[in-house]
């Protein structure tokens, strides 16, 4: 095996094209459903709030999607992001495995979000609209939503999750500096943000909605549209990047995973760099797939795969999918972007299948976890990131029992900066265990719609 540390590519590498999983699946999506007559959504349906180009995206089965001229220009600016070979780590955990870590969190903003956004702004200018809504739970989203909105001269309005927006003051400073518009969701400016607040006036939020709230804006402004920051088959496809270049990276020094881990909110950056080892896989190449999700909002670990809505007002259309029920409200845990009652529909299609696999982890043991890494690495992770580390730990660990050589690759999807809050907690024993209480999935599933 390879000596090096960092494993990188030169900037000719970047992919020229996105990988469109849609294509190999062995079982198809089911389509999204229009809420109102529960009858297939077509692109009309999505109109509203999407361009075409990224309706065309979302429904495609075309295998590579070419990255356009512009988007690979701001690509540029970080892109391709290193390989490093967890060398110190694995001294920490005395592991025969090799740990391998995909770094997003040198982009711009410090995470793998502007691989989407950049491209969602780019197709929106194209299309001739002039300002974006969208949510953000980590921050993360908005900012690259913001940095990408200034890029293409758009407007931005960033609906933020109360918690977070609480927990991260500098994350609002941040997008703004951008020029974005920052306000805590729910708000007083939309209908559902009004209904919602009538009902718990000292809700901390959920993505869930914000999304209501940022989709309610686009919807009755012509010159506006919404951007999703996971979740989507689009925005799954944009993230693609990172294992496109995992692989090729991984193959420069003759090095094959033996399983590959991300942390999942709604699903993007575990698709990104797990469906191009999956394509693989459906050609027969042994390769696990692990998605990790907080102990306190278990989507995929405790989820039912049933069609429901994507957002708490019932803006969006049905999708099937992994769901808590769109009415489930998260504890307020540090790992804010993993707060989803949701998953994508095409990571949930294949754990449905058995395909991948999924795992559910303690916020305390998740940053036990990132403080080793910090300690051993350099890098402070994002605690949403800081669940693909434990999993990977846990990987390195019973490798480690089973005296295993196993190659672990997990992506380090952002970093910690603004996290420091949640650090603050965790060193100071102020940490809890956040209980997933009994009864609540029965009575959140209610919410489901029957189809
Ligand atoms: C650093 C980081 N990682 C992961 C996620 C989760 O999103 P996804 O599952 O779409 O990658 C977020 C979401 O905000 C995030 O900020």
């Amino acid at each position: 095996m390879s000596e090096e540390t960092k494993i990188l590519l030169e900037e000719s590498e970047i992919p020229q094209a996105w990988y469109n999983i849609q294509a190999d699946l062995p079982n198809p999506l089911s389509p999204p459903l229009n809420p109102a007559t529960k009858k297939p959504a077509g692109p009309d349906d999505l109109a509203a709030i999407f361009p075409m180009a990224l309706i065309a995206q979302e429904m495609s089965t075309e295998r590579w999607i070419d990255i356009p001229g512009e988007v690979l220009d701001i690509y540029r600016l970080w892109r391709p992001t290193p390989l490093f070979r967890a060398r110190r780590l694995e001294k920490a955990l005395q592991t025969p495995a090799a740990i391998y870590y995909k770094y997003e969190g040198v982009s711009p903003v410090g995470s793998h979000k502007p691989n989407s956004a950049v491209a969602q702004a780019y197709y929106n200018k194209k299309a001739g609209i002039s300002k974006l809504t969208t949510e953000t739970g980590a921050g993360q989203w908005g900012s690259a939503l913001s940095m990408a909105c200034r890029f293409f001269d758009l407007e931005c309005t960033v609906y933020m999750v109360r918690v977070s927006y609480e927990q991260k003051p500098y994350r609002r400073s941040f997008m703004e500096v951008y020029g974005a518009r920052v306000v805590p969701s729910p708000s007083r400016e939309t209908e559902s943000g009004r209904n919602f607040l009538a009902e718990h006036p000292d809700s901390p939020g959920s993505l869930g909605i914000a999304i209501s709230e940022a989709v309610e804006v686009a919807a009755s402004h012509p010159d506006t549209n919404y951007a999703l920051g996971s979740v989507l088959n689009h925005v799954v496809l944009h993230q693609t990047v990172i294992g496109l270049e995992a692989k090729t990276q991984l193959a420069k020094i003759g090095v094959y995973p033996d399983v590959v881990i991300g942390c999942h909110g709604g699903g993007t950056n575990f698709s990104g760099i797990a469906f191009p080892f999956l394509q693989d896989k459906f050609a027969g190449k042994k390769v696990r797939a692990v998605a990790v999700e907080p102990l306190a909002c278990p989507t995929l670990t405790k989820g039912k795969f049933l069609y429901d809505l994507g957002d708490v007002a019932g803006f969006t259309p049905l999708m099937e999918m992994y769901t808590l029920g769109h009415d489930f409200m998260p504890p307020g845990i540090h790992a804010g972007g993993l707060r989803y009652h949701g998953a994508s529909p095409l990571v949930s299609r294949l754990l449905h299948d058995g395909f991948i696999e999924a795992r559910a982890y303690g916020q305390t043991d998740v940053f036990r976890s990132a403080v080793l890494f910090a300690r051993s690495e350099g890098i402070l992770p994002a605690p949403e990131s800081a669940h693909a580390i434990h999993g990977a730990i846990v990987e390195a660990m019973e490798a480690k029992e089973a005296g295993e050589k196993k190659v672990i690759l997990f992506n380090l999807s952002g970093h910690g900066y603004f996290d420091l809050t949640a650090y603050d907690a965790f060193l100071g024993n102020r940490l809890d265990d956040v209980e997933y209480p009994a009864g609540v999935l029965e009575a959140s599933l209610k919410s489901v719609p029957i189809i």
